[in-house]
């Protein structure tokens, strides 16, 4: 990717502008300040330069340039932030190559034309004479004219060829078709259009392109009876059907601000609750919900509460999708339906009535437990039974053991079996089940734990760094206390390592986004301070010490469990060694800890 794209891109839009149209940005002396969307705060302490073109937050330590900004905030990855920022700015991206099996850029832009121009065929077909009937339909479900616009839905005429012969004419080949999933090729090399007489509904991806439809027929029981009532698009190049969510492009914005997800099964049961002004949900489209669906909810909120159908594959997908929330941490709680069959029902009823069933969501364990209550007589060895199967295992996959241990309590005060029993079922399950998770689970929680900590540690090299940069005085003071190997990140690290041989000069800098905003950082701070150098000088020497004790601390947990590995192959010289290392360390953090305390 050439550099000079990048610059371009920068060159065109303003940060302020940017970060502006994401959140309220309110002047404050040079800077503008804004509250932080990516921790939980009241106060300000989100910052952006418009002379840097640089963001820093004081409260979480996160920063950067507009790219830093717009992967955060849109949860996306650098290339897609690229693209998103480069249309924005009107500049043309290089082509570049992917995995063959994936579409191209050129191709998925062609898939997505197709299906974008089949959404908006199949809605004017909608609005059409020939649409009558399915927006009578549609009218008699409750959607008004503007959801279903909004929605784009539409209606796909009773026809093999309507929608291939309006694309032939815009230069389409009947491969494309295919490709994009619109037309079925079948065994004897036919073609011919794959909805047909049904009402369609747009699948969008996160950033709200048609990559797909779902198309329900018209009415259930007359004389369609023996076809699906739901028609989907296959997988295709744009369309990975584990990844997309029905709806989360609508609701994404929604979701950060309630800091809650609402998911359901279906796509009517979607578009009610928004019409509703629910707009915080989305649906799985009829299947249990995948690692990598839970995962993206994950990075919008952690709090997810489910409704589905209370049949029995509901049911199913309910508890799968469950086992793998609250591997992943998330806070997941069930909405329970009685009797009606899903949301749309209930909606129908009265939206008061589906606002009161979301807030009485009930905790996806304690669930559970209420249905152990439930369906079997109180004390009975089917109860039991069906603890120890259905509950039980659940247990296991609570990361938190407070509340681990909340559940193991309850469950032994209120189905009367000892808490020693259920300890110990819970550590059989709990073995099997750690055997089964894949290491990428393991990874990612480990990495989400550390998140905090790595944070904090990565806020300190930045603002030693930003020391650096803006002080000669304090390259000095780092010199004579011998900043040397503290840093983590590999980047500060050798930016530091270059001021404090005196290597680094401007050019270095304003190419660096990590220096830039190390920069900025300290700039502000400066600001804050009332322009008071000498107490800037106090916390930036603060922060080095805090950095140099980080270190130690590291370093010493690691002493630990080598001097615990040596005691058992019973090192003993070995051990005096590290034990040795390990008490000039502790002398080493004491004189840092006085100086601390000055
Ligand atoms: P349901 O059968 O519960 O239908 O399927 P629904 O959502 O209540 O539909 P309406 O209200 O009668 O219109 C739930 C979801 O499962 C998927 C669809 O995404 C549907 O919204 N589904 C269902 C299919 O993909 N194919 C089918 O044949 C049926
Ligand atoms: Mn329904």
């Amino acid at each position: 990717m050439a550099d000079q794209v990048l610059q371009d891109i920068k060159d065109r839009l303003d940060i302020i502008e940017v970060i502006g149209s994401y959140i309220t940005l309110k002047k404050s002396g040079a800077n503008y300040k804004a509250s932080c969307p990516f921790h939980n705060e009241k106060s300000a302490s989100l910052m952006v330069s418009a002379p840097k073109q640089i963001w820093h937050c004081f409260g979480c330590g996160e920063g950067g340039d507009i790219f830093g900004f717009v992967m955060r905030y849109e949860n996306i990855e650098f290339r897609d932030s690229l693209k998103l920022l480069a249309q924005r700015a009107g500049v043309e991206l290089p082509q570049y190559n992917r995995a063959a099996k994936d579409a191209t850029p050129d191709e998925s832009e062609a898939l997505i034309r197709i299906n974008d121009f089949a959404a908006r065929f199949y809605h004017q077909s909608l609005l059409s004479p020939h649409g009558k009937t399915a927006l009578d339909y549609l009218h008699s479900r409750g959607l008004t004219d503007g959801t279903i616009a909004d929605w784009g839905i539409g209606f796909a005429p009773d026809d093999f060829h309507l929608l291939e012969s309006a694309l032939k004419q815009k230069g389409v080949t009947l491969e494309q078709m295919v490709r994009a999933g619109v037309s079925v090729k079948n065994d004897r090399g036919q073609m011919y259009d794959r909805f047909r007489n049904r009402i369609t509904f747009p699948i969008k991806d996160y950033y709200g392109n048609v990559v797909g439809f779902t198309a329900r027929i018209l009415d259930d029981d007359t004389g369609q009876a023996q076809q699906a009532k739901y028609v989907n698009s296959p997988e295709t190049p744009i369309y990975n059907k584990s990844k997309v969510l029905f709806g989360l492009h609508a609701a994404k914005e929604a979701i950060r601000k309630a800091d809650e997800v609402v998911v359901v099964e279906g796509q009517m049961d979607v578009i009610m609750p928004h019409q509703a002004g629910f707009t915080n949900t989305v649906a799985s489209s009829g299947t249990a919900l995948t690692e990598q669906q839970l995962k993206q909810l994950g990075r919008l909120t952690k709090n997810i509460k489910f409704c589905f159908d209370a049949d029995s594959a509901g049911l199913q997908a309910t508890r799968r999708a469950g086992e793998i929330a609250l591997q992943q941490g998330l806070r997941l709680k069930i909405i329970v339906l009685t009797d009606v069959k899903d949301p749309d029902e209930l909606i129908r009823k009265g939206s008061g009535l589906w606002e009161k069933a979301v807030k009485e969501a009930v905790w996806f364990i304690d669930y559970y437990i209420n249905r152990a209550a439930n369906l079997h007589p109180s004390g009975s060895v089917e109860q039991k039974h069906y603890l120890s199967e259905t509950v039980l295992p659940l247990l296991g996959y609570i990361t938190d053991p407070v509340e681990q241990d909340h559940y193991v309590h309850s469950l032994s005060t209120d189905f009367l079996i000892s808490e020693k029993v259920i300890r110990d079922e819970l550590k059989k399950t709990a073995s099997a089940q750690l055997a089964g998770v894949t290491s990428a689970q393991t990874s990612e929680a480990q990495f989400a734990q550390a998140d905090p900590a790595t944070r904090a540690q990565l806020s300190l090299e930045k603002q030693v760094l930003g020391g650096l940069l803006f002080s000669p005085e304090y390259v000095k003071f780092a010199q004579e206390q011998g900043l040397g190997d503290e840093m983590e990140n590999p980047t500060l690290k050798q930016l530091a390592n270059a001021a404090l041989l005196g290597e680094l000069d401007q050019s270095a800098v304003n190419g660096e986004v990590l220096a830039k905003e190390a920069l900025f950082m300290v700039e502000s701070q400066l600001d804050n301070l009332d322009n008071n150098e000498l107490a800037l000088m106090r916390e930036l020497e603060k922060s080095l010490f805090l950095l140099k004790l980080a270190s130690i601390k590291r370093r010493q947990q690691e002493l630990t469990l080598e001097i615990k590995k040596l005691e058992k192959q019973n090192d003993n010289l070995g051990v005096e060694q590290l034990t040795k290392i390990f008490a000039e360390l502790v002398g080493q953090r004491s004189n840092i800890e006085a100086q601390l305390a000055q």
